[in-house]
């Protein structure tokens, strides 16, 4: 079996988590390839970590077996005109702020999908909404692969492991964990009773506010599958945010359930 692990590269421990994972094939392809349909005008695009070499060598001692690295052309022929457009899911959350992203997404993994055939992909469920577009992608195309879920890997203080955590100063690396803050705030209020959008939502908002470093992009509290709004966490739901630390964009997600 192939198991492909798909990234932009700048590998940190939550890469060599699903990449440690896609050892369950007996094969592993990792692909770095910082994919620029995915950047909006004045995003990250060029300034995206690239580091080829340590990521290599990071990948050879978790044991991967090759390592894909295309170029542009590769992934992009000249003139290409195909892409990849996932509705609905992608119109909420980060789709809602970030036009475009998902196309640019869903396009790349079809094309890596297409180039190295692998049995199982790998994604993490810190870019929450990223994997459930992929499922729906591989589902509504046939595309003969099961996706993989992998949890996020946090740092010590509960910030989730990212690659643009490297653009935070030390000033800014203390104020990112005011993400996971609120997330486990809002956990234990959920076990503790309170169950409504608005209260937890409310909360949440508090919390990033009383950071003078953090700005709320948005918190919502969405259906697992679906990505639409709720009302209630029910019997289970996802709570995603997207802040602002500075100038960088982090974001976050934990899913709540009930008792
Ligand atoms: O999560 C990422 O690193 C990227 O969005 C992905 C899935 C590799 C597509 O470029």
């Amino acid at each position: 079996m192939v198991g492909l692990v798909p990234t932009m590269g700048a590998f940190h421990e939550g890469h060599l988590s699903l990449m440690r994972r896609a050892r369950e094939c007996g094969c592993v392809v990792v692909s770095v390839f910082v994919n620029p349909t995915q950047f909006g005008a004045g995003e990250d695009y060029q300034r995206y970590p690239r580091e080829l070499d340590r990521d290599a060598a990071l990948a050879r001692k978790v044991g991967v077996d090759v390592l894909f690295a295309p170029s542009v052309e590769d992934i992009y022929p000249a003139g290409g005109s195909t892409f990849v457009e996932v509705t609905g899911l992608t119109e909420g959350l980060c789709g809602a702020h970030r036009p475009g992203h998902f196309r640019g997404v869903a396009t790349v993994v079809a094309k890596l999908l297409n180039i190295v055939a692998p049995d199982r992909a790998y994604f993490g469920e810190k870019d929450y909404q990223q994997l459930q577009v992929v499922r729906r992608m591989v589902r509504d195309l046939r595309i003969p692969i099961e996706i993989v879920a992998c949890p996020t890997v946090r740092e010590p203080d509960g910030l989730a492991m990212s690659s643009r955590n490297a653009y935070l100063s030390p000033e800014e690396r203390r104020a990112a964990a005011v993400l996971s803050c609120a997330l486990t705030t809002a956990q234990a209020m959920v076990r503790a009773g309170t169950m409504g959008a608005d209260d937890l939502l409310t909360r949440t908002a508090e919390i990033i506010a009383a950071e003078p470093l953090a700005r709320l992009q948005y918190a919502e509290l969405v259906h697992p599958e679906t990505l639409t709004p709720v009302e209630s966490v029910g019997p289970e739901a996802v709570l995603a945010l997207a802040v602002f630390i500075g100038e960088t964009r982090l974001i976050d997600n934990l899913r709540l359930t009930a008792g």
